[in-house]
């Protein structure tokens, strides 16, 4: 009796461990961006993000953040927030609603490539 307990344990802990392993396997294929990808989808972006002095003046004389040089992870993350609602400017959100998990990966790869020292980009 005591060995069939020994046996149920041991089968609960396989169990765990391969619950374990398929969570660590499914958060390898999180999705990767690639900055080349990004590059064919920033026209989405730079009418508003590459203007001179990044600022719009239209309704109003607003702010629009550079892009170029941010962290890539930290744009697909304020991005996947848009999306969300949890960051709340209406174009921003409308914009990133339309984007996938793959699309936010590429652009955060295109602009964490834009540097400094490329600063004569226009797509930045
Ligand atoms: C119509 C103008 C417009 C367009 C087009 C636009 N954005 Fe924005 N974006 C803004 C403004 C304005 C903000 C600041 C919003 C805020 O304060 O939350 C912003 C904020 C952001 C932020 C957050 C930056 C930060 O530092 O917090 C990211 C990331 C971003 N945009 C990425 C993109 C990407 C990628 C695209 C193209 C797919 C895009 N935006 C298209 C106007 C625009």
């Amino acid at each position: 009796m005591i060995s069939m307990k020994k046996h149920l344990i041991l089968t609960q802990l396989a169990v765990c461990a391969a619950l374990a392993l398929s969570g660590l396997s499914a958060h390898a294929q999180d999705v990767k961006g690639s900055a080349q990808a990004g590059q064919g989808k920033v026209w989405l972006c730079t009418g508003c993000h590459a203007i001179p002095d990044y600022r719009a003046d239209y309704p109003l004389i607003y702010r629009v953040p550079m892009l170029g040089g941010q962290n890539a992870a930290y744009i697909a993350n304020s991005l996947a927030a848009y999306k969300k609602g949890e960051r709340k400017h209406p174009t921003m959100r409308s914009i990133a609603a339309s984007l996938s998990d793959q699309d936010m990966a590429d652009l955060g790869e295109y602009y964490a490539a834009q540097t400094a020292s490329s600063p004569n980009n226009p797509l930045k």
